[in-house]
C-alpha cells in the first residue's frame, strides 16, 4: 500500500455528476470539501450544476478520447457515475489507465468487476488503482474480510443483501445487466455459472426469510480481497421493485439526513471455516443510496489523499475491513 504524506490533496474528476446519484455524490463530495471537477454528456444539467457548486464543468460523449484528455490533465483520480457501466466503464477505465490516474465506480454489475481484473496488469504498468465497487461494496466487501477473520482457515462464504429503497432508471438499466450475467457462483476458486437459481433461508434477526441467488459482486471483489474458494450471494428486495427512490432515499438539500433514515438495508455474510465451523457477521445500514453516496466520497477522498494501491483492487483489498467502520451510520454485529 502506499501511503504517502500528501500536504496538497490530488483533483478528482466526477463523469456521469448529473445523474440522480451523481447529484448527490458531488453536493457529498462539495460538504467534505474535496477539489473536484464535473463532467458528462448533457450540457444543460452540468451548466446548471457547474453554477450552482462553482466548479469547473467538461462536456464530451463518453467514447471521445480528447474529452478524458482535456478534463483529465491534472487530475488525480476519476470516479464514473455513469451507468449502466456496461456502457460506460471500459472507456473511462481506458482513459484513467491512458492518462494515469486512479479509476473508481460505483457499479454493482459484476461483468465490470471482471473488466477491472482483466485490466489489472495495464492499470499496474501505468501506477495506478483500479477500484470498481466503491458504493455498496465499500460495506459489503470489508465486511466479508471482517468476518474472515474471524475464524482460522476461511473455505465458504455465503452473503444475504437485504436492499430497502426504489431504483433510478440507471439502476434498472445496471439490474439487467446483473440478472443477464447469469447465476454465477465462485466454486473451487474459479467462476461457475448455475443453470437454477438456487433459493437460501437467513435469518437477519426477524426469522427465516427466503433469498435468491444473485451475483452481487463478491465472486470477483470478495475472492480478491479473501481468496475464499466457495462464495455464494443472495438478495431480496425489501420494498417492490416499483417504488420510487425519492420516497426511499432521504436528503435533505443535497446532504445526508440520517435522522430521517427510517427503513435500514442489511448484509449479511456467514463464514464456513475447515473444521465447519460457521461465524457470521451483519451489517445494518441507512436505506437507498446513502450509503453508496457516501463511501465513494470516502473512499476516493483516501486516494486523492495519497493512500492507494496499484491494480485492480476491491474496496478491502485497499483499504481493509477498517473502512466500514469509517462509513456513516453502519452498525456491525457479529453472532
Ligand atoms: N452499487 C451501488 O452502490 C449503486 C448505488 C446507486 C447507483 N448505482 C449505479 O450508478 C449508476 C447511476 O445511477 P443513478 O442513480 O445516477 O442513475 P440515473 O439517475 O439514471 O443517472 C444515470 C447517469 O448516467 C449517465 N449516463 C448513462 N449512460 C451514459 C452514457 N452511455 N454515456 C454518458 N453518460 C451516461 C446519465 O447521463 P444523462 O443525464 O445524459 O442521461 C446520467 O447522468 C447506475 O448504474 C446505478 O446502478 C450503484
Amino acid at each position: 500500500m502506499i501511503d504517502l504524506e500528501v500536504t496538497q490533496q490530488g483533483k478528482l474528476l466526477i463523469y456521469g455528476a448529473t445523474g440522480y446519484t451523481g447529484t448527490l455524490i458531488v453536493h457529498e463530495a462539495a460538504r467534505r470539501g474535496l477539489d473536484f471537477e464535473i463532467a458528462g454528456r448533457n450540457e444543460e444539467k452540468l451548466a446548471a450544476l457547474s453554477t450552482e457548486l462553482n466548479v469547473p464543468y467538461h462536456v464530451f460523449p463518453v467514447n471521445d478520447l480528447g474529452g478524458w484528455k482535456a478534463s483529465l490533465e491534472g487530475k488525480t483520480a476519476l470516479l464514473n457515475i455513469a451507468g449502466p457501466f456496461s456502457e460506460t466503464a471500459e472507456y473511462a477505465m481506458e482513459a484513467a489507465i491512458l492518462f494515469k490516474v486512479h479509476y473508481f465506480d460505483i457499479t454493482a454489475e459484476v461483468d465490470i468487476y471482471r473488466l477491472a481484473e482483466s485490466k489489472d496488469a495495464a492499470a499496474k504498468a501505468a501506477g495506478i488503482m483500479l477500484l470498481p465497487g466503491a458504493g455498496l461494496f465499500a460495506t459489503y466487501d470489508p465486511l466479508v474480510v471482517h468476518t474472515a477473520k474471524r475464524v482460522k482457515n476461511p473455505i465458504a462464504m455465503r452473503a444475504a443483501f437485504k436492499y430497502s429503497g426504489g431504483f433510478t432508471p440507471g439502476s434498472v438499466a445496471s439490474s439487467s445487466n446483473i440478472i443477464n450475467a447469469g447465476m454465477l457462483v465462485r466454486k473451487n476458486g474459479k467462476i461457475k455459472k448455475l443453470n437454477e437459481a438456487p433459493s437460501a433461508t437467513f435469518d437477519l434477526g426477524n426469522g427465516p426469510e427466503d433469498f435468491s441467488l444473485m451475483p452481487l459482486g463478491g465472486v470477483v471483489l470478495s475472492f480478491k480481497s479473501t481468496g475464499i474458494p466457495d462464495i455464494e450471494e443472495y438478495f431480496k428486495l425489501a420494498l417492490s421493485a416499483g417504488s420510487n427512490v425519492e420516497g426511499a432515499v432521504k436528503f435533505e438539500e443535497g446532504h445526508p439526513k440520517k435522522e430521517l433514515i427510517t427503513v435500514r438495508s442489511q448484509i449479511l455474510i456467514e463464514i464456513t471455516d475447515e473444521d465447519g465451523m460457521v461465524v457470521r457477521s451483519m451489517a445494518d445500514m441507512p436505506e437507498g443510496y446513502l450509503p453508496t453516496v457516501t463511501s465513494a466520497v470516502e473512499v476516493v477522498n483516501r486516494a486523492l489523499k495519497g493512500s492507494y494501491q496499484i491494480g485492480f483492487q476491491s474496496p478491502a483489498s485497499a483499504y481493509g475491513s477498517a473502512l466500514m467502520t469509517s462509513l456513516l451510520d453502519v452498525v456491525i454485529t457479529d453472532f
